[in-house]
């Protein structure tokens, strides 16, 4: 999809959008797959109202990208815009327990920025790529803690008001790996109240959560993460694993030699390569155990 029109890209251009043209989305997640198309940087929050009706009122679709690290977009020039929000400087503010984060900052340099000011909470995402606005609309998740139960208030664009809010921790739901938020609500800065920590007592916590996450993880390679989600009381990676089906791949699509709930990109995959190997693994644990997987990853396909 692009944007062709000259005064359309004036009037993107007065609400401080940047337009980036022929966009490879496969740079801008941690699969390394997804096709091309217009980029538009967000700048300014308070634009995105605005921005929204003139796309809806040139018939653009469009989709809201964070970090891109817990998603599988599809191949090929896509069929919508992006959008993305710019990152602001500073992107954390601390204030007493509280820490104000933009929605763009990432979510590693966030968990240590804040235990510099000895606040604390956060050690088991370190590891975890992406940005504070994926984490708080996924309700992000590891080593029996979740960033749902810090959140004191979230500001975001939502979609059904057509408006920018700021909502209370209490207002939101957070489960595993899901929020109350609706599909098209665009997450665009929290205020996480966090407990007081000494920072030597933080660093040996996300120590511990670096090694177990190396040992369990394979860190070093593309991918989104868990593909699937865990079923009540049970784990998709050992079902998977029981199955034997490590290594299993379609093109360089392959499930991960190291956890099995880890499908790498272990070279040049597509979108079609990572969803055919999806399906298939879904459907043998399916067979085996009688269990249909649910996705953790977020799909875009075109
Ligand atoms: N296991 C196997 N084989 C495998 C993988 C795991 O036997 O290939 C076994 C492990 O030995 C362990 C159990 O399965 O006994 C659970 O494994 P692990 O501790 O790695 O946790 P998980 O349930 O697979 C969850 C989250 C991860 C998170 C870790 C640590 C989900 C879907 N996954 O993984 O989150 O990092 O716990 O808290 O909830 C993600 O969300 O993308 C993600 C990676």
């Amino acid at each position: 999809m692009r944007v062709e029109d000259p005064k359309l890209k004036a009037e993107l251009s007065d609400l401080g959008v940047d337009i980036r043209s022929g966009a490879c989305l496969a740079e801008l997640t941690s699969l390394g797959i997804g096709g091309t198309t217009n980029l538009l940087r967000i700048t300014k929050h308070e634009s995105i109202p605005e921005l929204i009706l003139l796309l809806e009122r040139h018939q653009i679709p469009y989709k809201f990208l964070g970090g891109g690290s817990n998603l599988l977009i599809g191949d090929g020039e896509l069929p919508w815009l992006i959008l993305q929000l710019a990152k602001p400087d500073p992107e954390i503010v601390i204030e007493g327990n509280l820490a104000h984060v933009d929605a763009a900052a990432d979510l590693g340099r966030t968990v240590t920025f804040c235990a510099k000011h000895d606040l604390g909470g956060m050690e088991g995402l370190i590891g975890v790529p992406g940005t504070i606005g994926g984490a708080l609309r996924m309700n992000a998740g590891a080593y029996g803690m979740q960033i749902g139960s810090y959140v004191r208030e979230a500001k975001l664009y939502r979609a059904a008001k057509r408006s920018i809010e700021i909502l209370r921790g209490t207002q939101i739901s957070f489960e595993y790996r899901h929020t109350s938020f609706a599909p098209d609500d665009m997450m665009l800065a929290v205020t996480l109240e966090l407990p007081s920590k000494p920072f030597k007592e933080i660093l040996q916590g996300i120590r511990i959560c670096n090694e177990k996450r190396r040992s369990s993880q394979p860190l070093g390679q593309k991918s989104a993460g868990c593909i699937f989600k865990n079923p009540p009381g049970a784990s998709a990676g050992r079902m998977i694993d029981e199955l034997g089906l490590k290594g299993l791949s379609v093109g360089d699509a392959k499930v991960s030699d190291r956890h099995a709930n880890f499908f790498v990109n272990a070279g040049e995959a597509s979108a079609k390569d990572m969803l055919t190997l999806i399906a298939d693994v879904r459907g043998r644990v399916e067979n085996a155990f009688g269990v249909k997987l649910e996705h953790e990853v977020v799909v875009w396909d075109a």
